[in-house]
């Protein structure tokens, strides 16, 4: 673990587009970073995402930045209670920032050794940072005072706040009420897994190289171990810079969770023993493009060829399908459109297999994606909801009957899954539901308590429903 101040540095982040912090040479002081971890926050809260909140940072402060930003989030519920307790008036969002951020830096160090500040360090460089920063100066004694506080009295303040249940789950309460609602036996351990950084796991492009010959390059090349998960992807140790890793530039891998590389198999073995031809895929929710490239990759592992029209109504996201394809050797036709309206893009010739990834809560990627949980409003699940309803409902008239549509979502919500699906299923006679995986939790076997839900071990939590066209289409 790379050193300065006394300070010991993060070193990784769970994220897939994880950078290794002792890449950097000369880490930047602990009260510039927190000064940047706090311009983060206070982007999130105003409902900005973390990948936009996070564009403007330096780069020589990136790596320490985003590793401490994510620890942040993940401790942001119980890191604004104590700020309340210490602090009953709210102050300006500057300087509640500050506060928030260093309380759950404080709060991490207790759960994870990727934040190991001493907690009065962390304090002094806090207060360094409100003393440089114009928007904070003036309350840096305020900000000392609050912080001090808190050390001197953290068992007392802790336990008082964590009767609040957004204090002690990290989540906002609607959130937790509606697994609740969902789940009322597994609430718990969901919650729980969303509090872990996800692990860095790879989906290997067996047309260029196999998964045993990647996990030597990896064991040789890096000194990073590895081990199989679903049909080609490589859990690896620990997170790795991308660009860095054997192959990339030449699409040996792409970075996709173990639980979104269900999506390629369940779709194409059905669709594979229903048809000995050369079959027409639309994946109708592409961008950027990771289960397009991995249907290609599959059915290439298998000898078969497909046609695959990748569509997105994003134009600028249909750019990277277009340079993710391109890395990866593969090709599609991509279509900027919208699936809910095929009037528009389709030719009239219907699918043998559709995909539909559709956009939703990400209540199931929490683990990679800690802003999520702060982004989110309750209206946004019932929102979500109707888009994929009308967007089932469009793309159904297009499969062949006889043909399958995989319908998925990488949401725990059971309206955007389950619940969906039922209702789809009730007003479609003609839709039959296949065997499916249903609603997967984020979660490591490792992990105590954990659900073990299915054979892929650690992932994210994910909907999958196969649905079958009868033959006898209405
Ligand atoms: C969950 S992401 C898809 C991830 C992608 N399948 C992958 O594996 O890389 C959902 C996508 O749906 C797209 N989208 C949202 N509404 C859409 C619509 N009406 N028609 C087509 N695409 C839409 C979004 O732009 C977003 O890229």
């Amino acid at each position: 673990m790379a050193s300065t101040n006394g300070v010991r540095q993060p070193t990784t982040v769970g994220d897939s587009t994880a950078v290794n912090a002792a890449d950097v040479h000369h880490s930047p002081p602990l009260w510039r970073q927190l000064h940047e971890v706090a311009a983060v926050l206070t982007a999130v809260r105003s409902g900005k995402s973390w990948t936009t909140a996070q564009v403007d940072v330096t780069d020589s402060l990136r790596p320490g930045v985003q590793a401490l930003s994510f620890e942040v989030l993940r401790h942001y519920g119980t890191a604004l209670a104590l700020r309340a307790a210490l602090a009953p008036r709210t102050p300006s969002a500057p300087v509640d920032a500050l506060l928030c951020s260093t309380l759950a830096l404080a709060l991490a160090q207790d759960v994870s050794v990727n934040a190991g500040y001493e907690p009065h360090t962390l304090v002094n460089q806090a207060v360094e940072a409100a003393k440089r920063s114009p928007a904070t100066k003036a309350q840096a004694s305020f900000i000392n005072a609050c912080l001090r506080r808190f050390l001197r009295e953290r068992d007392a303040l802790v336990s008082q706040v964590m009767r609040l249940p957004q204090a002690s789950w990290n989540h906002p309460a609607w959130w937790i009420q509606q697994l609740q609602h969902d789940y009322a036996d597994q609430w718990q351990t969901i919650l729980q897994a969303n509090a872990a950084a996800a692990p860095m796991t790879l989906r290997i492009n067996t047309a260029l190289t196999s998964r045993a010959d990647y996990q030597q390059a990896l064991l040789a090349g890096h000194d990073i171990k590895a081990w199989p998960v679903a049909h080609s992807g490589l859990q690896l140790a620990h997170s790795a810079y991308v660009p860095g890793l054997p192959g990339y530039h030449q699409g040996w891998f792409s970075v996709q969770d173990a639980a979104a590389q269900l999506a390629a198999p369940l779709l194409l073995d059905k669709a594979f023993e229903h048809s000995g031809g050369e079959l027409r895929v639309l994946d109708a929710c592409a961008a950027p493009g990771g289960k397009t490239a991995h249907l290609l990759e599959y059915a290439a592992s298998k000898a078969r060829h497909i046609e695959v029209v990748a569509l997105d109504v994003d134009p600028s996201r249909c750019e990277r399908i277009t340079q993710n394809l391109q890395r990866l050797q593969l090709s599609a036709q991509v279509i900027a459109a919208d699936a809910g309206q095929p009037e528009l893009w389709w030719d009239g010739q219907l699918f043998d297999a559709i995909l539909l990834d559709a956009p939703c809560t990400a209540s199931g990627i929490v683990r990679r994606h800690p802003d999520v949980r702060w982004l989110r409003r309750k209206t946004d699940v019932q929102q979500l909801a109707q888009l994929q309803r009308k967007l089932l409902a469009a793309l159904w008239p297009l499969l062949r009957p006889g043909a399958s549509l995989l319908y998925c979502t990488c949401s725990v919500f059971k309206a955007e899954g389950h619940e969906q699906i039922q209702t789809f299923v009730a007003r479609h006679t003609d839709a039959v539901l296949q065997p499916s995986p249903g609603h997967l939790f984020p979660q490591s076997p490792l992990q105590p308590g954990s659900m073990r839900d299915n054979r892929l071990g650690e992932h994210d939590g994910f909907f999958y429903a196969l649905l079958q066209k009868t033959a006898a289409s209405t």
